[in-house]
């Protein structure tokens, strides 16, 4: 480039008499999450015409990388899905669960597409499976020939509510929970709620804890329904077996997903380190990296929202009375109060130093306020932790009264 010459739009400035430039550009993003039941049913056409920005017609070619064990459920109806409408699927098979979410499975996914020979204008990669999954494929594609467009069909709840509908990628990396990752969203993501029937409960527990977390820090409401209905819910898969059980597991998804959507839209890159959807992420990834493979994402996650919860009521934000509905809730959705890492004080605080170094040197921990709202704070100290982990113990260990017993008193309200 000759100096002077300005090839984008930009500025020029002397500096101390030397040429400087600064190029400046936006870049839109703008992705899709179309609700469909029953994807690969044979009439269902969501996939080729569902999303504007990813057509897909008959005597096109896809790379599909699937979770494998997603593929012996549902694999047949896939490729005759996919047979059906014209469409030339390779289909490959990944085993995808926390333990393998390292670099080699991206590998494994960067050989897939190499060998497919993946026009990467013309020819999104699918990635249809839980978080770790979509997580793996999403962080390949992204960084295949400098990003590669892919979609998603989460197959969990975890991934319906959450690993599904944002923009990030991820795996592991040594002890260092989703350490490689990148900014990538999804052309498009497609949620059918039909796969949850054959998830464990224990997984859609686990996803469960994911929606309660927005219930805590946005919305009473969806807190108030996840407390009436969350554990016939939960015991029906989301399934919608009957017509009550179908509004309110509706109302449920949709809920924390639109949720999810308005907390991260604004905030896409995470330019802005005071996120309340970072609730429940504060000490979580080292207590579910520690535990692996004992933990479960959202077993860590809620674990640590009892602890903050005890935290907050020691502060007096959430009163006694809120802090039993909360746990209440917990068991009632199948999810952990309490696990014996939390026994280990250096390990909070250890977790703690590691969120303040990735929160670029405050701790800005989202803080519940009551029920339904939150606050960001910065003085959590280690004696804190130390006596909410005493609480905590107490409530888990039943020493203290459930909700039922006591008259509610109102905090942030
Ligand atoms: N990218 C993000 O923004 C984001 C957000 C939240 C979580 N995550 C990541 O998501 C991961 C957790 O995802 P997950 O909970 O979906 O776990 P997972 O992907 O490990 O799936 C859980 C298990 O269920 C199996 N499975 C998947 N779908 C099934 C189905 N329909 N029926 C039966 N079995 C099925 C899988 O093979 C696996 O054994 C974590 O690694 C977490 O870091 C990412």
């Amino acid at each position: 480039m000759r100096s002077g010459t300005v090839f984008t739009q930009g500025l020029r400035q002397a500096v101390g008499g030397s040429p400087f430039w600064t190029v400046e550009a936006v870049r839109q993003v703008r992705y899709h999450v179309v609700s469909s039941n029953g994807l690969f049913e044979p009439g269902n056409t969501a996939l080729l015409t569902g999303c504007p920005d990813a057509p897909l017609h008959p005597g096109d070619r896809r790379l599909v990388v699937i979770d494998q064990n997603v593929d012996a459920l549902y694999g047949g109806a896939m490729r005759a899905w996919f047979t059906a409408h014209g469409i030339d699927a390779t289909v490959v098979p990944l085993r995808a669960d926390e333990a393998v979410k390292q670099w080699d499975a991206v590998s494994r996914v960067v050989d897939a597409m190499n060998d497919f020979g993946i026009d990467r204008r013309r020819e999104p990669v699918l990635a249809v499976g839980g978080g770790v999954l979509t997580d793996v494929v999403g962080f390949a594609a992204s960084l295949y020939r400098r990003g590669t467009p892919y979609i998603r069909i989460p197959t969990t709840l975890i991934g319906l509510v959450d690993a599904g509908v944002g923009v990030k990628t991820g795996v592991n990396y040594e002890r260092g929970k989703n350490r490689l990752g990148t900014y990538a969203p999804a052309t498009a993501t497609f949620l059918d709620r039909s796969f949850l029937r054959s998830l464990s409960l224990r997984h859609i527990s686990n996803g469960l804890a994911e929606i309660l977390k927005m219930a805590l820090i946005r919305s009473e409401d969806l807190f108030v329904l996840l407390e009436s209905r969350g554990g016939a819910v939960r015991a029906d898969r989301l399934q919608g077996t009957t017509e009550d059980l179908s509004r309110a597991a509706d109302a449920i998804i949709a809920e924390s997903i639109h949720l999810m959507l308005e907390e991260l839209q604004p905030n896409l890159w995470e330019s802005a380190l005071e996120r309340c959807v970072d609730y429940g992420h504060t000490f979580s990834p080292t207590l579910e990296m520690h535990a692996l493979p004992e933990l479960l994402h959202g077993e860590a996650v809620v674990i640590d929202m009892a602890l903050t919860t005890a935290l907050a009521t020691l502060r007096g934000d959430v009163a006694e009375a809120q802090a039993r509905r909360i746990y209440d809730v917990i068991r009632a959705l199948g999810l952990p109060l309490w696990n014996d890492v939390l026994d280990d004080p250096a390990l909070l605080d250890d977790a703690l130093l590691d969120t303040v170094r990735h929160r670029d040197g405050q701790q800005r921990l989202p803080l519940p306020i009551g029920i339904g709202r939150h606050h960001f704070v910065n003085d959590v100290t280690p004696a804190e932790l130390r006596d909410a982990t005493r609480l905590l113990r107490d409530h888990a260990q039943g020493h203290i009264p459930s909700a039922g017993s006591l008259v509610p008193e109102q905090v942030g309200a």
